[in-house]
C-alpha cells in the first residue's frame, strides 16, 4: 500500500500532534511505502509572515525527523519543493464545482467563526486533493476532521475521469483510527493550538515544566482519593506512564496520599522519558539546517520520480504539452 499524509507547519509541535498523528505515521513506515510532507503551501492560508513561516517549516522538519520519520524508509519532502503540486491543483480546479467546495465543513466553520476567507482557504481541498492524487496514494491517515476532504478528493478524481474519459488517478481511502488517544490539554478540553492549552514537545525544559505544573486540577486535599473522571492530569499520566508505573497512577488517584503537585512532577519525568531522545536529536537538527535541507531536497527528488509519470498522463489527458 502507498500511504501519504501531510502536516501544516502552522504551529509548534505539541504532544497532541504526536499521539494523534505522528506516532501513527511512524508505525505505518514498517509496513507500507510512505510519503510524508510538510504542507507549507496550505499553511500560507493562515501564516502570512515570512520569518514565522521559515521558522515553523524548520521546526516541523526537525520535529518530524527527530520523532522517527525516517528518510531511509519514507519519502519526506516539503510541498513547495514540488512545483508539480500547484500545477496539478490547477487542472483539478477546472473540474471541481464551486458547490462541492462550498459544502466543506472546515471552510464553513472558519467562515462561521468570523474568518474573512481568502480564495486559498476556499480552494484548500483542491490543493489537498493534488497532494494525495499526485503520488497515487491508497491510504491517507488523517484525523476525523479531514474525512470530508478525502471524500472531496475522490469526487474531484472522479470528475477528472468523467471529463477526460481516462482513469489516471487512484481513489484513496482515509485511514481514521478510533484507538488514537484524544489528548486532553491543560484545561481538560482537547489539546489544540487554537485553545492555547498545549504542551510542546520541543524547546527548553523550563517552560514545559511550568506548563505541566499549571495543569488545571480540583481542590481535593492531598490525603483524599482524587476523581479520575474529567481529570486531564489522570488522562495524561495514563498516556505517558511506563507500563511498570501504571498501577502507581491508579493507586495515587484511588487511595489518596499523593498531591496533585507530586503527580505533575511525575508527569514531567514521564514526558522527559518519552521524548528525551527525540528532544536531543531535535536540538542537533536545529543546529544543522544544512542537513535538514539536504534531507528535504533528497525527499523531493524521490517524490518527483514517483509523480513524473502521473503528471505526464494528466498533461496528456488535458491536452497540454
Ligand atoms: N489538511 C490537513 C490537516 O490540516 C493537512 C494536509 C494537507 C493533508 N494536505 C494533506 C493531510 C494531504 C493528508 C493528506 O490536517
Amino acid at each position: 500500500m502507498r500511504v501519504l499524509s501531510g502536516v501544516q507547519p502552522s504551529g509548534t509541535l505539541h504532544i497532541g500532534n504526536y499521539f494523534g498523528a505522528i506516532r501513527q505515521f511512524i508505525e505505518l513506515q514498517d509496513e507500507h511505502e510512505c510519503y510524508y510532507f510538510l504542507a507549507d503551501l496550505h499553511a500560507l492560508t493562515t501564516v502570512q509572515d515570512s520569518g514565522r513561516m521559515r521558522g515553523l517549516v524548520r521546526e516541523l522538519a526537525a520535529g518530524y525527523l527527530a520523532l522517527g520519520l525516517d528518510p531511509e524508509r519514507s519519502v519526506i519532502y516539503r510541498q513547495s519543493d514540488m512545483a508539480e503540486i500547484p500545477e496539478l491543483t490547477w487542472y483539478l480546479s477546472t473540474v471541481t464545482s464551486m458547490g462541492l467546495l462550498q459544502r466543506c465543513h472546515s471552510f464553513k466553520d472558519k467562515v462561521a467563526q468570523g474568518v474573512v476567507p481568502n480564495h486559498g482557504l476556499f480552494a484548500y481541498p483542491v490543493l489537498m486533493a493534488a497532494d494525495i492524487l499526485i503520488v497515487r496514494s491508497n491510504l491517507v491517515p488523517v484525523g476525523r476532521d479531514q474525512k470530508q476532504h478525502l471524500e472531496v478528493t475522490r469526487d474531484i478524481a472522479a470528475s477528472f475521469h468523467a471529463t477526460y474519459g481516462v482513469e489516471v488517478f487512484t481513489l484513496p481511502e482515509p485511514l481514521i483510527r478510533d484507538d488514537v488517544a484524544v489528548v486532553p490539554g491543560l484545561d481538560g478540553q482537547k489539546m489544540s493550538k487554537s485553545y492555547g492549552n498545549t504542551i510542546d514537545i520541543f524547546g527548553p525544559e523550563k517552560p514545559i515544566r511550568k506548563r505541566i505544573m499549571s495543569l488545571v486540577t480540583d481542590s481535593t486535599p492531598v490525603e483524599e482519593p482524587k476523581p479520575k473522571q474529567g481529570s486531564a492530569l489522570y488522562q495524561l499520566l495514563k498516556i505517558f506512564a511506563p507500563a511498570e508505573d501504571r498501577a502507581w497512577v491508579e493507586r495515587a488517584f484511588d487511595e489518596g496520599g499523593v498531591g496533585y503537585g507530586d503527580m505533575k512532577k511525575r508527569l514531567f519525568e514521564y514526558f522527559l522519558g518519552t521524548f528525551g531522545e527525540a528532544r536531543a536529536r531535535y536540538d542537533e537538527l536545529m543546529g544543522d539546517q544544512a542537513e535538514v535541507e539536504r534531507i528535504l531536497r533528497a525527499g523531493a527528488d524521490r517524490a518527483r520520480e514517483t509523480v513524473s509519470p502521473l503528471m505526464d498522463d494528466v498533461r496528456r489527458a488535458v491536452g497540454i504539452r
